[in-house]
């Protein structure tokens, strides 16, 4: 049977233009998908908007237009940016769909059936901006000496009836899960701050709000709208057709990975478990947070105006240097800085000297000097057989990490090999091999052609576009790019079309 592999991107909220920050998170979604995909199993994945609550309805109100129109032009913005991005995404969920509707009805009436919700009133603290309740000591104090949420975002003091869930019951359940699966819950730094935030005590927690009215009625009480998490965190299931349990994209829960920005950890990793928990549902098998991004040194804010805007960025750089960039220059999981040297420089250095160098000398080597056709393999020697031991075991090298979601170990293990043929094409010299010995001369190219081709091929998943054209310009057909293809050598005698530069070179600063 074919193995399954279900990964979900955050569902953004339409209350502003979608930016580099939420393209960051489809775009690692995106690799992750690609890279199962390539392996051989059926992949299911999914993005899509989060379009309920207070701070849409403000954002629409501020707009002057009713929140569902607000929603639909933001929501199309949002998929056109995935489409920007190639984001190879299976299906875009809005929870503003009757599909959505019914199922967060249908997981509140689960969780209600098992006794794990009960109605009484809030009285604390919420931000809208963060669409969430924080208690009195989480507040920090501004230098005005006004109180604000952890993030900075401002909070109200809000009192009203409310539907609880009983968030409290599942705190060793919770730490029993962190504590059992290792892998549950990453990175490292963003499980050990949710093991102690849940170790200090979990309270229950309000799912219902009355204040306003944009929002998914709970079942039977048409005073009270689901709190927006409640809702949204629904959207991995409704997407697959639940509550029908028959329903044939069903097959792909549970989830084998919720990627999220580390801001969004808490929601991810206690709020959704604990709900499941309570309807009988399995849990996901991983959520993994990714990083902050900042713009030459500074936070992203539309008051600073310096909002990047992915749209703006592809004006300039191309798609596929974006995606390598934003994967490359950190950790994933780690934060980082957005900066116009530091993407230049990537570029020029690791794409068009380490990579576009090496393709562009072998293929014209091959087009001059081996009429265009891939050369014969001659006799091995240890050096070829290292280089291309390392091509080899590629694939599996790289599942270890993607395993992890260590996605820029992964670009890394690359450019290892990368690294390793520009050695080898420098030590073998076969410019000088074509007047000494023409024939291994060949040999060399050869082994540099099944390197190269081992290396776009598991590099795909980061650059789809420009992956595929150095695959045409190294006569691999469509259907030999899967990572199994990688068994079977190129067939000597194929014709390979004229060599082009892949990678453009960026003036720098
Ligand atoms: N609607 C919720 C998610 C619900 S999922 C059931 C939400 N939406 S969001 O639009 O505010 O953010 C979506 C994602 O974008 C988050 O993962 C967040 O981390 C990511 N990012 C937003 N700004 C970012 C940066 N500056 N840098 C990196 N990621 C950022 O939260």
């Amino acid at each position: 049977m074919t193995p399954r592999f279900y990964v979900t991107t955050p569902i953004y909220y339409v209350n502003g233009a979608p930016h580099i920050g939420h393209a960051y998170t489809s775009i690692a979604a995106d690799v992750v998908a690609r890279f199962y995909r390539l392996s051989g199993y059926g992949v299911f994945f999914l993005t899509g908007t989060d379009e309920h609550g207070q701070k849409v309805e403000q954002a629409a109100k501020n707009a002057g237009v009713t929140p569902g129109v607000f929603a639909d032009n933001v929501s199309a913005d949002f998929r056109h940016m995935a489409d920007s991005m190639n984001i190879s995404y299976d299906a875009f969920i809005r929870t503003t769909e009757p599909r959505h509707i019914t199922s967060a009805q249908n997981l509140w009436r689960k969780v209600a059936e098992n006794g794990a919700i009960y109605l009484g009133a809030y009285e604390g603290w919420y931000s809208v901006r963060d669409e969430c309740f924080y208690s009195e000591d989480e507040l920090i104090t501004t230098e005005e000496g006004k109180k604000c949420a952890p993030t900075g975002a401002p909070v109200e003091w809000v009192k009203e009836p409310s539907y609880f869930f009983k968030l409290s019951a599942f705190q060793e359940p919770l730490l029993e899960l962190y504590e059992r699966n290792p892998d549950f819950l990453g990175p490292h730094g963003v499980r050990n701050e949710i093991i102690s935030f849940v170790k200090q005590g979990l309270r229950d927690l309000s799912i219902s709000r009355t204040s306003f009215q944009w929002g998914i009625p709970v079942p039977d009480d048409e005073h009270h709208v689901m709190y927006v998490w409640f809702d949204a965190l629904t959207n991995y299931l409704s997407a697959l057709g639940y509550p029908d349990e028959t329903a044939p994209l069903m097959v792909y829960w549970p989830a084998a990975l919720h990627l999220v920005g580390k801001d969004i950890a808490r929601f991810h990793a206690v709020y959704w478990p604990a709900f499941l928990m309570a309807a009988g549902i399995e849990l996901p098998h991983k959520i993994f947070a990714n990083g902050w991004w900042t713009v030459e040194g500074q936070k992203m804010s539309k008051s600073l105006g310096n909002v990047v805007n992915p749209r703006d960025l592809l004006q300039e750089f191309s798609l596929d240097s974006i995606r390598f960039f934003l994967l490359r220059e950190v950790p994933f999981g780690g934060d980082s800085d957005l900066s116009r040297k530091a993407l230049i420089t990537r570029n020029n250095v690791e794409l068009a000297n380490d990579l576009g160098n090496l393709a562009q000398r072998t293929l014209s080597l091959v087009a001059r000097y081996c009429d265009g056709v891939v050369p014969e393999k001659g006799e091995q020697t240890e050096d070829d057989i290292k280089l291309l031991g390392q091509v080899h075991v590629l694939p599996d090298v790289l599942a270890l990490q993607f395993k992890r979601c260590a996605l820029t170990d992964a670009l890394e293990e690359v450019w290892k090999v990368i690294r390793a043929s520009n050695v080898y094409i420098a030590r073998q010299e076969p410019w000088t091999l074509r007047k000494t010995d023409p024939i291994r001369m060949a040999s060399v190219l050869r082994v540099l052609l099944e390197a190269l081709r081992g290396i776009a091929t598991v590099l795909q998943p980061f650059m789809p576009e420009t992956m595929a054209r150095l695959l045409d310009q190294l006569g691999v057909s469509d259907d030999e790019r899967l990572f199994s293809a990688l068994n079977t050598p190129i067939p000597t005698g194929r014709s390979l079309p004229a060599p082009q530069g892949i990678f453009p070179r960026y003036p720098e600063e």
